[in-house]
């Protein structure tokens, strides 16, 4: 597939969703599919970093998957550990920056160790800005956001009439990427599920079918170059 670089987007946001109903579909248990769906979720690093995307974020636990069997949440948090350990040092290599978004104070008190030791590895890396959301929710970054401006009013470092969109948005999770272009969504559903809200204000979406253990290169690269089609017009007129 040509892909013309001008066209391609600067951030891409994924809702890796459909593991469960993958791994059920053939008789597996749910954890089975988040395990595949970590296969896939290297394939498509290892696509960003080869065509230079900017920046990718992924929609790996958010603050409302607290309300699954205790059973699958720590399947999960025993994956995030794994799949660290596993794979900073060829992230590294491949010169990703790594950063967790969410709610990470959250988390079991290893995998903060290890989100941060991952980080402040890759802290020098200039490839591709690879964010996390982990215990996310989009609506929980607005209101840690507005915390951290309000503290500022308070101490009297920051002026009421001053917040505008770009101190709003200095003060998100994701400060250090660019808006988000292209929001994929994988496993059949039309949501956004409380994710990346501020940052996809304007972003092209685009849906699949398709279970996120199944989502393949060719795939991710059919999003773009369909997004390479779009017709973006932000309010105005041709
Ligand atoms: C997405 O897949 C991964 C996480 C939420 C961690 P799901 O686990 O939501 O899979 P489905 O949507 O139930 O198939
Ligand atoms: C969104 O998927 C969260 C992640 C992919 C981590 P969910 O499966 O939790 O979303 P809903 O429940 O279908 O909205
Ligand atoms: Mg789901």
């Amino acid at each position: 597939m040509n892909l013309d670089k001008n066209l391609l987007p600067h951030h891409v946001g994924i809702i890796m969703d459909g593991n469960g109903r993958w791994a059920q579909n053939q008789g597996l248990i749910r954890s089975a599919g988040h395990l595949a769906g970590v296969k896939t979720l290297k394939e498509i690093i290892k696509t960003a970093v080869n065509i230079e995307l900017e920046a990718l974020t992924v929609y790996a636990f958010s603050t409302e998957n607290w309300n699954r069997p205790h059973t699958e949440v720590d399947f999960l948090m025993h994956l995030f550990s794994e799949y660290l350990e596993k794979e900073k040092r060829e992230l590294n290599e491949k010169n990703v920056k790594i950063h967790f978004i969410g709610r990470i104070d959250e988390l079991p008190e290893s995998l903060i160790k290890q989100a941060r030791d991952a980080e402040n590895m890759m802290m020098n890396n200039t490839g591709l800005k690879f964010n996390v959301a982990t215990n996310y929710g989009g609506q929980d970054e607005i209101v840690r956001a507005t915390q951290k401006i309000a503290r500022q009013v308070n101490e009297g470092t920051l002026k009421v009439d001053d917040i505008d969109a770009d101190i709003f948005e200095a003060a998100l999770d994701t400060c250090d990427s660019p808006p988000v272009d292209l929001m994929i969504r994988t496993g059949g559903d039309l949501r956004v599920s409380n994710f990346l809200l501020w940052q996809s204000a304007y972003a092209e979406f685009w849906f699949t079918e398709t279970p996120f253990p199944n989502f393949k290169p060719e795939e991710f690269l059919q999003a773009l170059s369909d997004f390479a089609k779009r017709d973006r017009r932000f309010g105005s007129i041709k």
